[in-house]
C-alpha cells in the first residue's frame, strides 16, 4: 500500500549510513511501488557537492547496495528524479533558506539525523528557527543514542525542547528485522507457548547474537563503545524485552513500549561474577583487536556474556543468559528457550534427562525448531531420544519470504506512516542505560581486563564456565 506523499531530508546525506543503508532502502521501496508520485528525498551535507555530484554518489551506492533493483535503468532514473541535494551547515544558517525553498507544504516531512549526536541540538534548533517544522514533522535519530545515562538524558532533553515524543523516532534496526517482529507473532499469535512462558516451565533463556565480522572501519567509535554499548544495551536488550514482556493489550506503539519498559525496569543489577568480557586475539595472520584499533593496552571488550534476572512474577528464578561478540565462529542470532525437565520420569533413571527447547533463529536461516522427546526406535526397551521439529520460514512460506524488506526499508516507511511501534521511546533508552552504566562503571573501578579469545571461536572459555557453574551449557553457534 503506498504511503502518503512525503519529503525526507537526510542530514549527513553523503555519509556512510545514508549511502549504505538509508538510500538503498528507499530505492527498494520505490521499486516495490510503495511510493506515491509526490515524494522528494533531499540529501543535506556540508560537502561542497552540487545535485549532479550527489546523484553520482547515490547511483554508485545503489549499484553496490541495491544491486538487484539497479538492473532496471528506468527505475533508477525515475528514482533519481526525486532526489535533490542541498549544501548545508548544521552549525550555521548557511544553506537553510535553500532547504526551506525545496520543501513542500502539506506533505509528511521527515528529517533524518544521520549525523553524530553533537549535531542533534543544533539541527533541531535550526529546523525550528527556520520554521521548517509542521504538524506532520518527524525526526529520526540513530543509535548510539548517548554513551551513558547522562548523555542519553541530555539528548532526550535537547530533542524534547523542540519536538514532542510522538515526533521522535529512535532507531534500533533490530526491531525492523522481519524475524524479530516474528517473535511477537510467535508469542502472542499462538495459544501453545504463552501458558508455558514463565519460570514455572522455563529453566532458562539464552540469547546469542554472534558475529563473524570485526570492527574494521569503525575502530574509533568501537574503541569507545565496546560490545556492551554497541550491542548489549540496545539490540540484545530489545530481544530480551520482546521475549520477556507481558502481552500488550494491543499491538500499538505505547502498549508495546510500556511493556518493554517494565521488563528493563525489572532487571536486577548484574553481579560482577555473572559477566564475562572478551577481546579477540590475533593469530594465523589475522590481527587481534588491539592491533586493529592500534592500542596495545586497549581494554575494550569485543565480546560480552552475562546472566540477567528479570525480577517479576513471571520470571523470578529463570535466568537469562545473553552473549554477543565479534569475530566469532559464525554469524548467528538465536534465542533458545530451554524448558524444565518433566517433573517425574515414568521411564526410570535409564531413560536419561530430557527437556524441551524452543530455538528461534533470527538470522541467518530464519526459522523455529522445537526439540521434543520421543522413543528411540527398536526393541531395546523404552529408551528416549530428542528430535527436532524443524521449521525454516523460507521452506514453509515460499520464496517470497526469503527476501523480506530489510530492516531499514520497514523502519523508514514506518516513519512516513507515523507508526512508532518499532522505535524506542525516550524512557526505554534511559532505562537501558540505567541498567548498563553500573556494569561499565564496575569494570572501570576494578580495572577489569577482557579475557582473550581466538578468532573463529565461540568466545572466551570463561563464558562456558558462567553456564557450567549453574549446571547448564550454551547451545552451539551454528550458521
Ligand atoms: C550495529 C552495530 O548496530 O549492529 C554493529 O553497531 C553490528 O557493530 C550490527 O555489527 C549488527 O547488525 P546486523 O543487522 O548485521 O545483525
Amino acid at each position: 500500500i503506498p504511503v502518503d506523499p512525503f519529503d525526507l531530508v537526510i542530514f549527513g546525506g553523503t555519509g556512510d549510513l545514508a549511502q549504505r543503508k538509508i538510500l538503498p532502502a528507499l530505492f527498494r521501496r520505490f521499486c516495490a511501488g510503495q511510493w506515491p508520485q509526490q515524494v522528494q528525498i533531499i540529501g543535506a551535507a556540508r560537502a561542497g557537492l552540487d545535485r549532479q555530484g550527489f546523484l553520482g554518489m547515490v547511483t554508485e551506492s545503489l549499484r553496490t547496495y541495491a544491486e538487484n533493483q539497479c538492473r532496471d535503468a528506468s527505475a533508477l532514473s525515475a528514482f533519481l528524479q526525486r532526489v535533490d541535494y542541498v549544501a548545508l551547515d548544521g552549525l550555521s544558517d548557511e544553506g537553510w533558506d535553500q532547504l526551506a525553498g525545496k520543501l513542500t507544504a502539506d506533505r509528511v516531512r521527515a528529517f533524518y539525523f544521520s549525523v553524530g549526536p553533537s549535531l542533534f541540538g543544533p539541527l533541531a534548533e535550526r529546523i525550528k528557527s527556520h520554521d521548517l517544522a509542521t504538524q506532520e514533522t518527524r525526526i529520526v535519530v540513530e543509535k548510539p543514542f548517548g554513551h551513558d545515562l547522562d548523555s542519553a538524558r541530555a539528548l532526550n532533553a535537547t530533542l524534547a525542547a523542540h519536538f514532542s515524543e510522538s515526533q521522535i523516532y529512535r532507531i534500533d534496526h533490530y526491531l525492523g528485522k522481519e524475524t524479530v517482529q516474528n517473535l511477537m507473532a510467535v508469542r502472542f499469535g499462538n495459544m501453545l507457548f504463552e501458558p508455558l512462558w514463565n519460570s514455572q516451565y522455563v529453566d532458562h533463556i539464552q540469547i546469542t547474537v554472534a558475529e563473524s565480522v570485526g570492527i574494521d572501519g569503525r575502530e574509533e567509535y568501537y574503541e569507545r563503545a565496546g560490545a556492551m554499548r554497541d550491542m548489549m544495551q540496545n539490540h540484545l536488550m530489545q530481544l530480551l524485552c520482546l521475549i520477556a514482556m507481558e502481552p500488550p493489550a494491543k499491538f500499538d506503539p505505547d502498549a508495546v513500549r510500556d511493556e518493554k519498559l517494565k521488563v528493563i525496569r525489572a532487571l536486577d543489577p548484574v553481579k560482577p561474577h555473572h559477566i564475562v568480557r572478551g577481546q579477540f586475539e590475533g593469530g594465523a595472520g589475522n590481527p587481534g583487536y588491539r592491533e586493529v584499533v592500534g592500542n596495545r593496552r586497549s581494554t575494550t571488550e569485543s565480546y560480552v556474556a552475562l546472566r540477567a534476572h528479570v525480577s517479576n512474577w513471571r520470571w523470578a528464578g529463570t535466568p537469562f543468559y545473553l552473549r554477543t561478540g565479534k569475530r566469532l565462529v559464525a554469524r548467528s542470532s538465536v534465542i533458545n528457550v530451554m524448558f524444565k525437565d518433566a517433573p517425574h520420569s515414568i521411564f526410570g533413571a535409564d531413560a536419561g534427562r530430557h527437556a524441551n527447547a524452543l530455538s528461534i533463529r533470527l538470522q541467518p536461516n530464519e526459522g523455529i525448531t522445537l526439540k521434543v522427546t520421543i522413543k528411540e526406535p527398536g526393541q531395546g526397551g523404552m529408551r528416549l531420544v530428542d528430535v527436532p521439529l524443524d521449521m525454516s520460514f523460507a521452506e514453509a512460506l515460499g520464496p517470497e519470504s526469503q527476501d523480506p524488506p530489510d530492516a531499514y526499508e520497514r523502519l523508514v516507511m514506518d516513519v512516513i506512516r507515523g507508526n512508532q511501534t518499532l522505535f524506542m521511546r525516550g524512557d526505554e533508552v534511559e532505562a537501558a542505560w540505567a541498567w548498563t552504566d553500573p556494569i561499565i562503571a564496575g569494570w572501570h573501578a576494578r580495572g577489569d581486563v577482557p579475557k582473550p579469545y581466538d578468532i573463529g571461536s565461540t568466545g572466551p572459555g570463561d563464558a562456558e564456565l558462567l553456564m557450567k557453574r549453574d549446571g547448564r551449557r550454551w547451545q552451539g553457534i551454528n550458521p
